[in-house]
C-alpha cells in the first residue's frame, strides 16, 4: 500500500515520516517514530490511555488517522518534562500517589495538561466531567484528582505554567 509522507511537529520539533493511509495516530508514534510512551488498550476510543495532544486538544490516538497530522502540532507524553524535570502534573501525581501501574498515566497526563490549559481553576466536578473520557483500571480516581487541583494550585501560584494551549 503506498505511503503518503507527513510533515507534523512533534513535541515541538518538525518531523517528517511516511505513513499508510489507513495507519492511526497511535501506531504511527509507536512503530514509525518508536515513542512508546503512547499506550494502546481498547483501540475502540473508550479508554483515554492512547491519548495525546494534537493542536492542543486530546484526541484518542488509536482512532485518528496519522496522515491527518500532517502540518499540526502533535503532542506526545515524551514531549511533557524532562528525565531531569518533571512537568508540574507529572510531579503532581507522583506526590499524590496517582500512579500505580502507571499504564493510564500518559492519557491523564496529556488531557490534564488540555484541562489545566483551558481552565487553569478546575473545580472538582470539572475536572471529573473532563476527564471522564479516561478510565484508570487501577481504580486511583481520588488520587487522580487530587493531582489535578494540586497541579492547577501550583499553576496559579505561578510555580510552574502549562505548555500548551487549547
Ligand atoms: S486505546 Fe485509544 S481510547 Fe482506548
Ligand atoms: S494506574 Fe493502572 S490503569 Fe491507571
Amino acid at each position: 500500500m503506498s505511503r503518503h509522507v507527513i510533515r507534523p511537529v512533534l513535541n515541538g520539533s518538525e518531523t517528517e515520516v511516511a505513513v499508510e493511509a489507513r495507519t492511526t495516530l497511535a501506531e504511527m508514534l509507536r512503530t514509525e517514530l518508536g515513542l512508546t510512551g503512547t499506550k494502546v488498550s481498547c483501540q475502540a476510543q473508550i479508554c483515554g490511555s492512547c491519548t495525546v495532544l494534537v493542536d492542543g486538544r486530546p484526541v484518542s490516538s488509536c482512532t485518528y488517522l496519522g496522515v491527518d497530522t500532517d502540518g499540526r502540532e502533535v503532542t506526545t507524553i515524551e514531549g511533557i518534562g524532562t528525565d531531569d524535570e518533571l512537568d508540574v502534573v507529572q510531579k503532581a501525581f507522583v506526590d499524590a500517589g496517582a500512579i500505580q501501574c502507571g499504564y493510564c498515566t500518559p492519557g491523564f497526563v496529556l488531557a490534564v495538561k488540555a484541562l489545566l490549559a483551558r481552565n487553569p481553576d478546575p473545580s472538582m466536578e470539572q475536572a471529573k466531567h473532563f476527564l471522564d473520557g479516561n478510565i484508570c483500571r487501577c481504580t486511583g480516581y481520588e488520587q487522580i484528582l487530587t493531582a489535578v487541583l494540586a497541579a492547577a494550585r501550583k499553576i496559579q501560584q505561578g510555580t510552574n505554567t502549562p505548555e500548551v494551549t487549547a
